[in-house]
């Protein structure tokens, strides 16, 4: 590795030799099992966390350049940013300032006109988190530009690190989504090559009966979160079991270590379901404290573990920040358990509507 920063003050053009042109890329979400909640420093995790790479919902962003008429490093970025086909000006100041803070590792910013077109697969607001797959596929962008304009990112890994450092400064969790399958973001001694900076795949770890593992996100409500993912990780600073969790997830990481590469599902699920709850019972002693669930999401666990305790099919739940649930389940038993969710759970999903997802490769440039 050249820097543990990746820093890049030598990545500056003569204007003259700048193309203009574009890059592609579609990045998925993630969804993880050892949460991360609680950071400090520029997006640093206070615990190490491990996630699986979703496939159908994702980001697609193109980013286009061109040589911008006069360089200046003051007045910010020269940046035109679409969503959907659409000028979203929100979006685009948080994407304006992440790219602002960009320029010790990308100096060529400066230099250039910048078009971000972005749209996601699943529907805005249907309640997913999709700074993950945005920030992901961003990141990934700038990276391709980095090596088109200076050739510096050949090499796959060390590609594949920088996207993963930069897309943890826009949204921690989006380091995870740079991996296909499963991947670990935090310092673990259990997993020697793992880092606070970046994100790193665990690869040939894992039991087959987790790499293609089935997640089916029950959008419960749309509603925008009544306190955001940014005020809550804040919130841990004050916890006062804040440090009795950051020892609970080093703890949790080692198991599921072992869990993933036995394939173990009963321990996986026993796993999941404390850690989902217990990232939100974090929320609810957090001082103020607050509830991000809904009374369909209790039904809908409650449910779930029915259908593993008292029917014996192997289906456990995870939450991210959110009332919605994810229902996950091995490929093998996929039919009989979609069945199950299609006729049980769309009452209680707004408008009906299910994400029927799975774990798969990651980001592809297009
Ligand atoms: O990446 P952020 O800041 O949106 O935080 C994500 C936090 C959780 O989704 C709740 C857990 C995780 O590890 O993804």
């Amino acid at each position: 590795m050249k820097s543990d920063e990746f820093l890049g003050k030598d990545l500056v053009l003569e204007s003259k030799d700048i193309q203009a042109g574009s890059v592609e890329w579609k990045s998925p979400s993630n969804i993880a099992i050892v949460k991360y909640w609680g950071k400090y420093g520029r997006q640093l995790p206070r615990n190490p966390s491990i996630s699986g790479t979703l496939t159908a919902a994702h980001t697609i962003t193109k980013l286009s350049w061109q040589a911008r008429q006069q360089r200046s490093d003051t007045t910010g970025v020269d940046l035109e940013f679409l969503f959907d086909g659409k000028p979203a000006p929100a979006f685009k100041a948080r994407i304006a300032s992440f790219l602002e803070q960009l320029k010790p590792q990308f100096p060529f910013l400066s230099q250039l006109s910048l078009q971000v077109d972005s749209s996601n697969s699943f529907p805005h607001s249907s309640g997913i988190a999709s700074s993950a797959s945005a920030l992901s596929a961003l990141s990934l962008c700038l990276c391709s530009l980095e090596d088109r304009l200076f050739g510096t990112l050949s090499d796959d890994d060390e590609f594949e690190r920088k996207a993963s450092y930069i897309s943890r400064l826009g949204s921690g969790s989006a380091a995870r989504s740079i991996f296909g399958y499963w991947s670990i973001w935090g310092k673990s001694g259990e997993w020697p090559q793992s880092s606070d900076t970046f994100a790193v795949p665990l690869k040939s770890h894992v039991h087959d009966m987790f790499m293609n593992m089935k997640d089916a996100i029950l959008i419960v409500s749309k509603k925008e979160k009544s306190v955001s993912s940014s005020a809550g990780h804040q919130l841990m600073d004050e916890n006062p079991y804040a440090s009795a969790r950051y020892h609970q997830a080093q703890n949790r990481i080692i198991s599921l270590l072992h869990i993933l590469s036995r394939g173990d599902w009963e321990e996986f699920a026993r796993l999941a379901e404390s850690e989902a709850l217990g990232l939100h019972g974090l929320m609810m002693c957090s001082s103020p404290s607050y509830i991000l669930m809904e009374p369909d999401t209790i039904k809908l666990i409650h449910m779930i573990r029915s259908w593993r305790e008292d029917e014996g099919l192997p289906v456990c739940f995870t939450l991210d920040a959110g009332p919605n649930l994810h229902v996950l389940y091995p490929q093998k038993h996929a039919k009989k358990i979609e069945e199950r969710i299609a006729a049980d759970c769309t009452p209680y999903c707004q408008d009906g509507q299910i994400i029927f997802d799975e774990l798969g490769p990651g980001p592809v440039e297009l």
